[in-house]
């Protein structure tokens, strides 16, 4: 999903194109001599080259039948009437092969058989060697066509005439032959998001392109290429070089290649976003370009020191991306950047103040400075030139934000996020002037109500107000907010129950009203909030049953947290029926009964997951005219956890429960549980964490829990246990965890085991100890630590802390540049 932004807008460009040369080829005449006449149209299409096409066919898989006109049918006979086909007015040949996404996906529109969202790639298979018949070829697009990692065949290079070849995410492998370098007409070759097993070798070919102009490498393995910049750098033309995800590192600073002769004057398209990029030698070479690079990218790398200097002379800069390295010092005087519409500079460590000079800068559309440490005042004299700004970020940082009281914004502004800015008491009046349909002023400290609000916006898509000092009751109004998506007002002061008016907003995906003082019940109207992901309502007081409906029409909830509330009564069954559910929290309420038996059929957490984040929950669909992506993403991927603790729960641990191998955390612990435990716990072997301390649970141990191999945080005090603790692993646990179950014996405990029968030991010393010791720490205490690991980069993903500490809500702005 990397890149999506740019690879979007080349997507864009690529179809209009296909749309371009469709145009040409349909209005075009036919060329004398050589036409065939058929079924009374005229038939330019040459056999030899026909057949080629029908065998480049049979070797794909066309579920969707894209490639319908490509047939031997009478009135299919002129290929060059095929879709993707264009063949050249002068000879007939065929000039142009563009199977890629963006010409089948207008195909297939055109079709109209449905929703093109759901399709992964239109086709799959092999590559024809009769692709070399059509030697005339000079434009070939298989982008996206899933070659389910094979070969790129050798044969490519026979396709001398190539000037474009498009091969990304072709699910390529395998090596780069080397006769790529015969090409030598190529002037635009993309290679990016591809399984190339070589490109290392890019030495043996690349530098024979000497007509390149455009080079896109994205995502190819380039780390052991220490001297990609001065192969890269050999090509005269070259105006486009997208490197993103190639593991390159910084090229040496005495290194010629920075002022290389034969290298191209003309560059002005240059991202290198997400390697690991760190001196500043990568600038002295950009310098070479002050006149003509237009785009900059460099984010996502690991960029130490200043922001340099001779940045100041590239003049012709219109996007600047630096975000997401570990930049310092003070944001540099940009008054020269006279035509920069995009600057982002987020998630640096920039100090200092903003000076003021920045709101000269009148060309500038969006402006990313959040995440570093800027302090000091802004004021409206920040903003007195940019009358077209539309997305301001200035979020974490330890800016104030002060404004007249009558100051009018030169701006609109579509995305404000303010988080952090010290906003408030009031809510600012500047702000009722915008129509945003982002909205974050979380964490600052505005008081009051939010009726101004939904009164103000209609069209808010997200609205985060978490962390204020906001109270009273939720306004009416809210049902205004149609539009919303994410909602998040928690860590407040809202009191009162929640409105069934809340109910209206169908398209909410994420509410958060956590830690607020909510009462009563949670709105039936809910209901019809069909696609909400997320609902955290911990911490308030809100009272009765868990509603039958949660599980019956939110089938799409992922996360469900109830905790900390006054629900009561029992566990509904129908709960079971969340079978996308990772995050069942119901813990600290006074929930009664049993533990439902039904629990296996939460499909998600029966699953074992995959240590890599998977399940993505994107809402595009309502974002996508916006070119803004929300995604939410569980951070740990994997983490997925049931939390009934504290609770009322009576009877034993059903067995089905050890059906839920996905299951990372599992906690039990103060409630009534009864009977031994499921003999198969053992078969949660995704179990990290595991309380099941204060109940009445007895029996052995069974020995299958010893066989969780992650198992790390284990508590199991004040239970009725009887009998050994087995062997080995759960001896290596702290004496603690078994603290408060007089007939457990042997290691790590001090009592040991007699022989045959259980011995009613009296408690040592060592145990009250270590049973302090177990209480302190505490499960959550332990395992608070164990989710903040952050094992994922998420470079370029914004992140709003919506939910729980673990879990995330990213704000994904299509990589949030140049869109
Ligand atoms: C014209 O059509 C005939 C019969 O379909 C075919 O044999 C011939 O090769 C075609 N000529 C050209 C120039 O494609
Ligand atoms: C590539 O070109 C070289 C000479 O320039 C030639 O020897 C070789 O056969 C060519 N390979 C292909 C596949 O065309
Ligand atoms: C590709 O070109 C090379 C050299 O021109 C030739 O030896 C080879 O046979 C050609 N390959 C095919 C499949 O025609
Ligand atoms: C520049 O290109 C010429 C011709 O391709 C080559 O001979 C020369 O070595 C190149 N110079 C550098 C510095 O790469
Ligand atoms: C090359 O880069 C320029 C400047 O960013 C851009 O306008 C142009 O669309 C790019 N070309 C292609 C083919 O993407
Ligand atoms: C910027 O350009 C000027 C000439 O316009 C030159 O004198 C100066 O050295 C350049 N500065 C840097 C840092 O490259
Ligand atoms: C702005 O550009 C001028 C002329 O190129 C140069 O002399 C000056 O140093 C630049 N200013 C900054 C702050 O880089
Ligand atoms: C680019 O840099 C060169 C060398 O430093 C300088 O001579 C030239 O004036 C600069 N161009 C611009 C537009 O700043
Ligand atoms: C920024 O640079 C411009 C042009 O070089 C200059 O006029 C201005 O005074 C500078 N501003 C600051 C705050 O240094
Ligand atoms: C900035 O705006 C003021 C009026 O608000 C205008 O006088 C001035 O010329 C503008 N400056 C630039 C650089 O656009
Ligand atoms: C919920 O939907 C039902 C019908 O599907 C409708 O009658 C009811 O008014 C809706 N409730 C709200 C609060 O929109
Ligand atoms: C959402 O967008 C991302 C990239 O922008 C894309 O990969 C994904 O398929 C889209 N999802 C839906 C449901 O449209």
């Amino acid at each position: 999903m990397e890149g999506d932004g740019i690879w979007r807008l080349k997507k864009l460009f690529h179809a209009l194109i296909a749309v371009l040369t469709l145009l040409q080829c349909v209005n075009s005449s036919p060329a004398l001599g050589s036409n065939n006449i058929s079924s009374g149209g005229v038939m330019r299409c040459i056999e030899r080259e026909r057949e080629a096409l029908l065998a480049i066919k049979q070797k794909l898989v066309d579920d969707y039948n894209v490639l319908s006109s490509w047939g031997r049918e009478e009135h299919k006979q002129d290929c060059c009437k095929w879709v993707g086909v264009h063949c050249s007015n002068r000879n007939n040949h065929v000039t142009q092969l563009n199977l890629g996404w963006e010409r089948l996906d207008q195909a297939y529109s055109l079709q109209q058989k449905g929703d093109p969202q759901e399709i992964k790639y239109y086709l799959q298979g092999m590559m024809s060697p009769k692709l070399i018949e059509l030697q005339h070829l000079k434009y070939l697009d298989l982008s996206e066509i899933n070659f389910h990692g094979g070969q790129l065949p050798d044969f490519v290079g026979n396709l001398s005439n190539l000037r474009h070849l498009d091969l990304s995410r072709a699910s390529f492998g395998g090596r780069v032959p080397s006769q790529v370098g015969n090409l030598t007409h190529l002037q635009f070759l993309d290679l990016s998001y591809n399984a190339f097993a070589n490109v290392e070798n890019l030495n043996s070919w690349l530098p024979l392109l000497s007509s390149l102009t455009y080079l896109d490498l994205s995502y190819n393995n380039l780390r052991n290429v220490p001297d990609w910049l001065e192969i890269v750098n050999n090509h005269p033309k070259l105006t486009n070089l997208t490197l993103t995800g190639c593991g390159l590192s910084s090229p040496p600073i005495h290194s010629s290649t920075l002022f290389n002769m034969n290298s191209s004057k003309s560059l002005a398209h240059v991202d290198l976003s997400e390697n690991q990029l760190t001196s500043p030698s990568i600038f002295l070479w950009l310098s070479n370009y002050n006149a003509s690079l237009v785009h900059l990218d460099l984010s996502s790398n690991s960029l130490t020191g200043l922001i340099p200097q001779v940045l100041g002379n590239m003049s012709s800069l219109v996007y600047l991306s630096l975000s997401d390295n570990h930049l310092s010092g003070s944001i540099p005087n940009l008054t020269n950047f006279s035509s920069l519409k995009g600057l982002s500079l987020y998630e640096n460590q920039l100090r200092g103040t903003i000076h003021e000079s920045i709101g000269q800068m009148s060309n500038l559309e969006y402006m990313y400075l959040d995440m570093n440490a800027l302090e000091g005042v802004v004021s409206e004299s920040h903003f007195s030139n940019l009358s077209r700004l539309t997305s301001l970020y200035l979020s974490s940082n330890s800016l104030a934000l002060s404004f007249n009281s009558n100051w009018v914004p030169p701006f609109q502004l579509d995305s404000i996020f303010l988080a952090s800015c010290k906003m408030g008491p009031y809510f600012p009046k500047w702000l009722q002037t915008q129509n945003p349909s982002f909205l974050d002023l979380s964490n600052n400290k505005i008081s009051g109500s939010i009726s101004i609000l939904c009164e103000a916006y209609k069209g808010l898509r997200l609205l985060n107000l978490s962390s204020n000092n906001l109270s009273g009751e939720l306004p009416e109004c809210l049902s205004h907010l149609g539009d919303l998506v994410i909602l998040d007002l928690s860590y407040n002061a809202f009191s009162g129950r929640i409105p069934a008016t809340v109910g209206s907003l169908y398209h909410m995906r994420s509410l958060n009203l956590r830690s607020n003082k909510f009462v009563g019940e949670l709105p039936s109207s809910f209901k019809n909030c069909t696609n909400l992901r997320i609902i955290d309502v911990g911490d308030n007081k809100l009272s009765g049953h868990i509603p039958k409906w949660l599980g019956v029409s939110l089938q799409n909830l992922f996360t469900l947290v109830l905790s900390s509330n006054n629900f009561n009564g029992s566990m509904p069954p129908e709960l079971c029926h969340l079978t996308n559910i990772q995050i069942l929290d119901v813990s600290v309420n006074n929930i009664s009964g049993t533990i439902p038996k039904c629990l296996s059929t939460l499909t998600v957490l029966a699953q074992k997951g995959n240590s890599s984040p998977t399940r993505q929950y994107q809402i595009n669909d309502t974002l996508a005219d916006m070119h803004q992506t929300l995604e939410f993403k569980n951070t740990l991927g994997f983490l997925t956890r049931i939390d009934f603790s504290s609770n009322r729960l009576t009877g034993a641990i059903p067995s089905e429960i050890t059906d839920l191998v996905g299951l990372v955390s599992l906690n039990l612990s103060r409630n009534k549980l009864t009977s031994e435990l499921p003999v198969e716990i053992g078969k949660l072997q995704s179990l990290v964490a595991l309380d099941l301390s204060r109940n009445q649970i007895n029996g052995r141990i069974p020995t299958s829990l010893a066989q969780i191999e992650g198992l790390d945080v284990l508590y199991l005090s004040y239970n009725n246990f009887i009998g050994e603790i087995p062997t080995t692993k759960l001896q290596s646990f702290d004496p603690s965890v078994y603290a408060g179950n007089p007939q457990l014996c042997g290691p790590p405990l001090q009592n040991m085991c007699g022989d045959e029968e259980e011995k009613n030991e009296p408690i040592t010393w060592g145990f009250y100890v270590s049973m302090g010791l177990g209480f302190i720490v505490g499960f959550w205490g332990v395992f608070g630590s164990l989710i903040f690991v952050r094992p994922w980069r998420y470079s370029y993903f914004k992140f709003l802390n919506v939910l729980n500490d673990w879990f995330y809500v990213k704000v994904v702005l299509i990589k949030r540049h140049f869109s």
